[in-house]
């Protein structure tokens, strides 16, 4: 793993950078050709000491992962792989991944015209075919947040016959999507203004914000029927909404209940 190349690299744990001023996302990148995980390479770092926004970026992973212990494809060059440290100062956490979502949703909004929808709590879908996806992972020691880190998967320029299986019917790319190649440093530029922008949001304790602006983009409106798989089981019921954590609130056969890391299987259109 090229960490060397990292300015940051090769630090102890006492070397704290001070800067006049919070880094903002994507001020700071450690561009690299090959990693197993953008996740576990910026965990390194952010063990290392790197500041809230150091954002990592490579080319291609080779044990990319999704939510749920899922693979994550992640051919060369043909995806956007990147994590993001962060260090807030709440505990309010399970908001993160639709933080991001709206976040990815807003950056493509602008720099394509290209308007995707967010399946809580993670998905960004395209005519229901998944785009891409976040995948937060954190650092906690009681109430004490070390740090976190926000996983994005992109599928920029795939073609059809680069997803395997399944993949080819469930998956596609914004390449698909608009029939061009796609610039990836100009989607990054949008992409790290509107992370910075929801972020703020976030720190800020605007969650209502926040949900709100998940739901007007969510992949099912209020009264769908949703199956979804937790660590209890499966458990059925309509969607209510979200409550101001980010949790799927369902009306089940034993009231209303709140879901927070759960797997949505299927949708029933109301
Ligand atoms: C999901 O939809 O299940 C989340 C996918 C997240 C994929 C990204 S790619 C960059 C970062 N590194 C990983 O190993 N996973 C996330």
């Amino acid at each position: 793993m090229p960490l060397k190349d990292h300015p940051k690299s090769g630090k102890g744990q006492g070397d704290k950078i001070h800067c006049a001023q919070p880094m903002r996302i994507g001020e700071s990148i450690c561009w690299v050709k090959s990693c197993s995980s953008t996740n576990d390479l910026a965990k390194r770092l952010a063990e290392e000491g790197a500041e809230e926004g150091e954002v990592v970026v490579s080319e291609e992973q080779t044990k990319g992962r999704g939510r749920n212990g899922r693979k994550w494809l992640s051919i060369p060059r043909k995806g956007l792989y990147l994590s993001i440290v962060l260090r807030p100062a709440t505990l309010r956490i399970s908001l993160l991944p639709l933080v991001f979502g709206v976040a990815v949703k807003e950056a493509l909004d602008k720099a394509l015209d290209l308007h995707v929808s967010l399946k809580w709590p993670n998905d960004i879908l395209w005519r229901g075919q998944k785009l891409g996806g976040i995948l937060v992972e954190s650092s906690l020691s009681g109430k004490t947040i070390h740090f976190v880190i926000v996983g994005i998967g992109l599928n920029i320029n795939h073609e059809k016959e680069d997803f395997p299986g399944n993949l080819r019917r469930e998956a596609t790319s914004l390449k698909l999507i608009t029939g061009q190649e796609i610039d990836k440093a100009c989607l990054l530029q949008s992409l790290w203004e509107s992370c910075r922008n929801w972020y703020r949001h976030f720190l800020e304790g605007k969650r209502e914000k926040i949900i709100e602006e998940f739901q007007t983009s969510s992949a099912f409106p209020r009264g769908s029927g949703l199956d979804i798989e937790t660590d209890a089981g499966p458990i059925s019921g309509i969607f209510l909404g979200l409550d101001a954590d980010g949790g799927l609130v369902l009306e089940t056969s034993e009231g209303k209940k709140s879901f927070y890391s759960a797997r949505i299987k299927n949708v029933r259109k109301k």
